[in-house]
């Protein structure tokens, strides 16, 4: 027999909006691995931690670089394809030992998340559960207490990293929107947006949820800078009694 794997989304930060599933499993599964950077803890396990009970053994992994290249320039590429592998083979030695595994993701593990390198890799060979999460974009949204959708309104998610005029055109053609991964694309991201014409109706959101959130309007938001964990929200219009 071997182990199971679970996918556990955590939700967008506050540690009161992961599920009571996900909640039980990370008290009950004897090994809770997760992204992390070097030498840093990571954003899920930190989610995570005022419900971990100390008993489950740890499995860290560590990204063997952040930014230092370009996301699709060879060396990227090759470099997290062989984090991928070693990294699968580090929760299959558990697995195949019979051992349960808990994988740890920040908001939904199956929206625009490490852990999905990992499950398309290992979901032919073992058992597995999913275990979805409140998104980020979701949280943020309520933290900026606005209505995304109305009618027959249109949304898009966009990654920041898509150039700038890919953004300006998606954003012409849906009602309301999303753009995620900000960090080192925010001023393109921002231009983007003005270019679109949203600009004023643009919300900008760091850390949703996070003790030491932010919402401000994009339009205020002139410093050209962003972390990691922020999005854009542009809310739809459409109809309305
Ligand atoms: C790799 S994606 C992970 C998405 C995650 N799986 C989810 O379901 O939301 C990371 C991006 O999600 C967005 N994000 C996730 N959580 C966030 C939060 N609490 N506040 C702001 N942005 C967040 C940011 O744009 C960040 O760059």
């Amino acid at each position: 027999m071997t182990g199971r794997l679970y996918g556990i989304g955590l939700g967008p930060g506050d540690p009161e909006l992961i599920t009571v599933k996900a909640m039980r499993l990370i008290q009950s599964v004897p090994v809770i691995s997760y992204f992390a950077k070097a030498g840093r803890r990571g954003n899920a396990r930190g989610i995570a931690d005022p419900w971990m009970t100390g008993k489950a053994s740890e499995l860290p992994l560590y990204y063997p670089m952040t930014t230092e290249h370009a996301f699709d320039s060879p060396v990227y590429v090759a470099t997290l394809a062989k984090f991928y592998e070693e990294s699968v083979a580090a929760l299959a030695a558990h697995l195949d030992a019979g051992q349960d595994v808990a994988l740890l993701a920040e908001g939904d593990p199956l929206f625009y998340g490490s852990f999905m390198h990992l499950y398309i890799r290992l979901r032919g060979c073992y058992p597995v559960t999913l275990v979805p999460g409140v998104t980020g974009m979701a949280g943020c949204w309520s933290v900026a207490g606005e209505p995304m959708t109305w009618g027959d309104d249109t949304m898009a998610v966009l990654p920041g990293t898509l150039s700038a005029e890919a953004l300006a055109e998606r954003l012409r053609g849906t009602d309301a929107a999303v753009i995620m991964k900000l960090g080192r694309n925010f001023a393109k991201v921002r231009a983007a947006v003005a270019e679109a014409g949203l600009l004023d109706r643009a919300i900008y959101v760091e850390r949703g949820t996070m003790a030491d959130e932010l919402v401000m309007k994009l339009a205020e938001k002139t410093d050209g800078q962003a972390p990691y964990f922020s999005l854009i929200l542009i809310p739809g219009q459409g109809r309305r009694p």
